[in-house]
């Protein structure tokens, strides 16, 4: 029985790895392995945001990895893809590896990272090494990852910004980002190579999810499900839904999941994965990070489950802790 603490809305609670460390993965995800939880993310620095400091928002360090078999007790295993401290170098932090997503490829045997890739200073940007994805692959799932490096999909015009990655039933996985052009900004959907080392050239936008970021998908029941964020930078901001038969869509606008959130600002805080807890029928849980743009070491983790209605819809309520 894994005890959740999320604490007041608002509050950052900290939670701790079994060696005392606070646990710092940003915006990752989790990927269960052989009876073990790894749960990874980008590794922040103890800095403000750039805004209104120095750049906590970016990493020296890389993409760091925990494991568990509980979902509480959480052991560091280490920088699973490292930044390479040489000026120059396109891994050369200060930088980011955001939303990082590992999915495992049965055919090739490899784990493969996507993630938003911004070079130095790590500042969003639009210009080449700043509006990308980059991908990484190793054959354990906890590293250390090769960089394969960074492009963009359907084109050249169109920045990467906020990304995820779902692998569905059939073992056909899918790069999900947020797509701008301009003013131009708008989820969109690629099929990933059988590798899943690169793109194909099928692809959707996604209409209904104009002006969206933070996209975590979830399959269940005969629907996708997709939670994301509005479009606000680091400020808190309104969850919205969206739920298809199909990825390539049509999906539809099913509003706001979060019940009895005052100020409509996902109990302060924003989507960043979904996963099922293995041996449980009907267990997702919806992971969240609460930026702390003062500290960002000091984020902290809103994990809450799923309910799911009879009529295919879902919800999240906020619990302050819960048992799993
Ligand atoms: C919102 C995104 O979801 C975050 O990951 C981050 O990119 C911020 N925007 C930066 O402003």
């Amino acid at each position: 029985m894994a005890k959740i603490i999320n604490g007041e809305i608002g509050q950052f609670v900290p939670w701790y790895d079994t060696d005392g460390n606070e646990i710092n993965v940003s915006d990752g995800g989790i990927i269960y392995v052989d009876g073990v939880y790894h749960w990874y993310g980008m590794q922040l620095r103890d800095l403000p945001a750039r805004g209104g400091g120095q750049g906590g928002q970016t990493t020296l360090t890389g993409v760091a990895m925990y494991a568990s078999t509980d979902l509480e007790h959480w052991r560091y295993e280490g920088i699973i893809l490292s930044c390479v401290n040489e000026p120059g170098h396109e891994l050369c932090g200060p930088m980011r590896f955001e939303r990082p997503k590992i999915i495992y490829n049965a055919k090739t045997k490899k784990f493969v990272l996507w993630y938003h890739y911004v070079g130095y200073p790590g500042d969003h940007g639009f210009t080449e090494g700043t509006a990308e994805a980059g991908v990484a692959v190793c054959d354990t799932v906890n590293g250390a990852y090769q960089w394969q490096g960074h492009c963009r999909p359907i084109d050249e015009k169109g920045l990467v910004r906020d990304n995820t990655v779902y692998q569905d039933r059939d073992g056909s996985a899918y790069y999900i980002y947020d797509r701008q052009v301009g003013d131009d900004r708008c989820l969109h959907i690629v099929k990933l190579s059988e590798d899943y080392l690169s793109f194909t050239k099928e692809y959707r936008r996604l209409d209904v999810a104009f002006w969206r970021e933070a996209a975590a998908v979830v399959y269940r029941n005969g629907y996708y499900y997709m939670i994301t964020s509005d479009l606000t930078s680091w400020a808190f901001n309104q969850a919205k839904y969206f739920r298809a038969k199909a990825l390539f869509g049509p999906w539809e606008d099913m509003g706001d999941p979060c019940v009895g959130d005052e100020d409509q600002k996902t109990f302060h805080s924003q989507t960043t994965f979904i996963f099922k807890v293995e041996g449980r029928d009907d267990l997702y849980i919806h992971m969240a990070e609460r930026h702390n743009t003062e500290s960002f070491l000091h984020c902290s983790y809103i994990w809450l489950p799923i309910d799911f209605h009879d009529d295919d819809t879902l919800s999240l309520t906020y619990q302050k802790e819960w048992t799993i």
